[in-house]
Formats: C-alpha cells, structure tokens, sequence
C-alpha cells in the first residue's frame, strides 16, 4: 500500500502564546500535548495523536511527515529514496512524541519529510459506534482535518520524479508553461488518497511552505469559516472563492506569524487510473479563481 496519508506538520511560530490561541480558539484544534516551545493539535475528525506540532521560533515549515502502511514498507520506500540519491536517517520510537520508527530525508527541495509507520491513536471526537455527524459544540472553526499542503521548489519537475516513481503518487493536475516538448512544469498536485492532492509543489524559493489546507465540509463551511475569520481578525490573503483547477472551495489567510492556512473542500476525487489534467499558464486565472485574477503576492508570500 506504500505511503498512507499526509499525517503531520511541524510549524514554527514567532509567538506560541497567540498561535495556541488561534489553533484552539479560531481553527478549532484540540491540544494534545504541550511541553517547552512546543504544542501538539489534533482535529476533532482525526484518528492519529496530532498531526499539527507548532514549534516556537521563527516561521515556515520545520518538517511534515507521511505515515507508511507498514515497517516493509518503509524499509522499501527508504532504498527507493537512497536509490533516488537522497541520504536518509532512521528515527526511533518516540524521537517525536507518539509517533514509532521511521526514515526521515531532506528532499531534493530542500523540505524534511519523514515516513514512519505508527502513530499513537487518540480517536476522533465522536467515536466508532454510532457517531453522530459531528460534536455538539466545536470552537470557531472547528476543522475536521488537516487536508493538504502546498511546497515551493525550484525544480517541481524532480519532486514530481520522486513522489511518483518513488513514493508512489500520482499527479492528478499539472499546470505547464505552454502543452508540448516545450512546456515547463510550474506546479504539480500529488495525491496518495482519492483527494485531488495530499501534497503539491510549486515553482519558487526551495524549502518553503506556501499554505497547508483543512478539510471542511462544503461551501456552507466555508462561509461559516469566513464569518470566524472576520470575528477574529485573521488576516485574508484570498477568498472565498473557487478554483478551477482541483475545484477547491476555499479560503487563504494567516496565522499569526505568517503561515498561510486554507479551509477547503472539494468533490473532486481521484483513483490511481485517472489520467492527469493540465493547465496552461495562460489559463492560470481560470484554474485558479472565479475573478480570474491572481494576486501576485499569492506566488510570492511564503
Ligand atoms: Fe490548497
């Protein structure tokens, strides 16, 4: 089965004080655990221990992590990465809270992504027998779960390499310079599940996070969200709005040190066999935004 699901975000903030606010208060996460300089979040819909581990000092992506279907496998997919030419190190039980063995690698775009095969099970907040459709009382927000993320690289073309010849991805969107032997890969939208995308790369500075994306409901969840992000001051960088490419509902604003979050939904699913939808760059305003316009500070903001 290989690579299961984006399973967790390691985020530095400048101020951990107003960051566990606004991850409790206006996104709705639930803190797990807390020791110095950092804090662990989980989702109200999520299984695992946390998937969210903000880390005080500074902002952007310190690492994330995919969680594997097996030790087999990841003991596979750590010879296909080494065969890949990446060098990778073993992690141990519990070198981050909860979470078993794994194989952790700086990746061609200068990200640390770690595989491990066990993560401590914390169960979701309305259990397996007979769950109503969500908890009676949910905080702002209140995301069910962490979707998606968005990565710059200078060479999206090599991290599509890798994440489909060696992790097992699929790409179910690319947005190209032009159709042809001539075109440029610009983005790539990688999935593992039946989403749209579990992770995507765009063109830009290596080693940075663009947004990572929770998964809500539909557009009425999304108003909702809106109408918290207005309560609470959150600053918007776009939306709500849809994009074409991935049919994503959406939101874009900041955390408040500067990382950028979505709420997202989308009926787009996907399946290994599905063959993969291009965009042109002269059609980015279509793929991206009912206004047809991007901002620039979308590509550039990291
Ligand atoms: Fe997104």
């Amino acid at each position: 089965m290989g690579v299961l699901r984006l399973g967790y975000l390691h985020v530095r903030e400048t101020d951990l004080a107003s960051a566990r606010q606004y991850y409790g208060e206006t996104l709705g996460l639930t803190l797990m655990n807390e020791e110095p300089g950092k804090l662990y979040f989980k989702a109200w819909d999520e299984w695992d221990h946390h998937h969210l581990v903000l880390e005080e000092g500074g902002a952007g992506l310190a690492k994330f992590g995919f969680k594997v279907s097996g030790l087999d496998e990841l003991e596979r997919l750590e010879k296909g990465m080494r065969n890949f030419g990446l060098e990778t190190v073993r992690m141990s039980k519990n070198e981050t809270l909860a979470v078993g063995q794994g194989v952790r690698a700086v990746l061609p775009s200068g990200h640390i992504m770690e595989l491990y095969h066990d993560i401590e099970y914390a169960g979701t907040a309305v259990g397996t027998v007979n769950p109503p459709v969500r908890p009676r009382h949910l905080e702002g927000i209140g995301v069910p779960r962490l979707d998606h993320a968005l990565l710059t690289t200078e060479d999206p073309a090599l991290m599509e390499r890798l994440f489909t010849e060696v992790l097992g991805f699929r790409a179910s969107h690319r947005l190209v310079t032009e159709l042809g032997d001539k075109g440029d890969l610009i983005a790539t939208w990688l999935f593992t599940t039946h989403k749209s995308h579990d992770i995507a790369f765009i063109k830009g500075p290596s080693g940075k996070l663009h947004h990572f994306a929770y998964r809500v409901m539909d557009w009425s969840a999304i108003r909702h969200g809106g109408e918290i992000l207005s309560m609470d001051n959150v600053p918007v960088a776009f939306g709500p709005d849809i994009h074409g490419l991935t049919r994503g509902q959406t939101i874009y604003f900041f955390d408040p040190s500067g990382n950028r979050n979505e709420i997202f939904s989308s009926d787009v699913e996907t399946a290994a066999d599905f063959p993969t939808v291009t965009w042109t760059r002269e059609q980015i305003g279509h793929a991206s935004y009912i206004g047809r316009e991007v901002k620039e500070s979308h590509f550039s903001v990291t």
